[in-house]
């Protein structure tokens, strides 16, 4: 487990984790497109006893990511791939262009199924190999204003699920971790404005609608240093074979409740839905 290839290596989650895996001595491949972002990483690699190695490369063009292929394997196939570059959007479904909805898919996802596709029979040759999908909560259920990335998440844990079956009875691994909010720069850099926005005008006045509805405020949980995040991937991709991993206390019995009663967890989350649709409409109307 000594090569990692890291994409969105640039920031948050990526970041962390690069400069993490470098304190065991971990070759890192860092991805993204921001050069000089990824310059700062390599530093803190490099310093921290790792060996950093940039590969700049824009994940939201096939062109872009079908070289990062070609370069990593000339360079030495990794052992771990965390794919990790991903963005959201913020935008109602009436809302959501041709162009936000594809840059969800290309990004989130269909970076994920080329770069496997470009990997996998390096990793089938010498029958090694864990990729981690960052998936999110938003993989399991939903929140309004964020339909494409809600999807293109689903799609991540899909494509991971199907990617397992077709590696079943080798020593090749895929493992989808959910986190749920995560302190970094990505509440703020979603297309179409801020996610964050919305979610932090809905908190207070999701306070008033469950007064009226006599509920509980909606169940969300704290959110987590990028830091801590890292430390579960590692022990996720130390685990080898290993279920979908939820971060955040309380969410995997979120998407349990998901998938078993999707009604009954609306119920809990109605008030946040309200109180997200009335700061969506207000920051529409101005
Ligand atoms: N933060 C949260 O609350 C949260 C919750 C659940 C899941 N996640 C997921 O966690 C992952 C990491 O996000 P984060 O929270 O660490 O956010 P972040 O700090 O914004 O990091 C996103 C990374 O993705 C890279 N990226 C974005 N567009 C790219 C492109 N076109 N080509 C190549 N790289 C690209 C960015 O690098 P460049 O801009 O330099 O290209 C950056 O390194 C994402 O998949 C996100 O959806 C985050």
């Amino acid at each position: 487990m000594n090569t990692w290839l890291i994409t969105g290596a640039s920031s948050g989650i990526g970041a962390s984790l690069a400069r993490l895996v470098a304190r065991q001595g971990a070759t890192v491949y860092l991805a993204a497109r921001r050069e000089q972002e990824l310059a700062a990483v390599a530093a803190d690699v490099t310093a921290a006893g790792g060996t950093a190695v940039m590969f700049p490369c824009d994940l939201q063009r096939a062109d872009s990511t079908e070289q990062l292929v070609r370069d990593v394997i000339e360079r030495g196939v990794p052992d771990v791939v965390i794919h990790n570059a991903g963005r959201g959007n913020c935008a109602s479904i009436e809302d959501t262009t041709d162009d936000q909805w594809q840059a969800m898919m290309t990004l989130n996802v269909e970076s994920i199924f080329r770069i496997t596709r470009g990997l996998l029979p390096a990793f089938r040759a010498r029958n090694s190999g864990t990729f981690v999908m960052i998936s999110s909560v938003a993989g399991r259920m939903a929140f309004p204003f964020n339909a494409a990335y809600v999807t293109a998440k689903h799609a991540v844990i899909g494509f991971t699920a199907a990617l397992r079956t077709e590696c079943a009875g080798t020593n090749i691994h895929a493992t989808a971790v959910c986190p749920a909010g995560v302190l970094t720069p990505w509440a703020a850099v979603t297309e179409g404005g801020s996610i964050g926005e919305i979610f932090g005008g809905g908190i207070p006045r999701s306070r008033a609608y469950a007064h009226e509805l006599g509920t509980e405020l909606a169940p969300l949980t704290p959110m987590m240093e990028a830091d801590d995040v890292a430390r579960i991937i590692m022990d996720t991709v130390a685990a080898g074979r290993s279920n979908d991993v939820y971060t955040h206390p309380g969410t995997h019995e979120q998407a349990v409740l998901a998938a078993e009663n999707r009604m009954a967890l609306e119920d809990m989350f109605l008030p946040l839905y309200l109180g997200m649709r009335d700061a969506y409409a207000e920051r529409s109307s101005s």
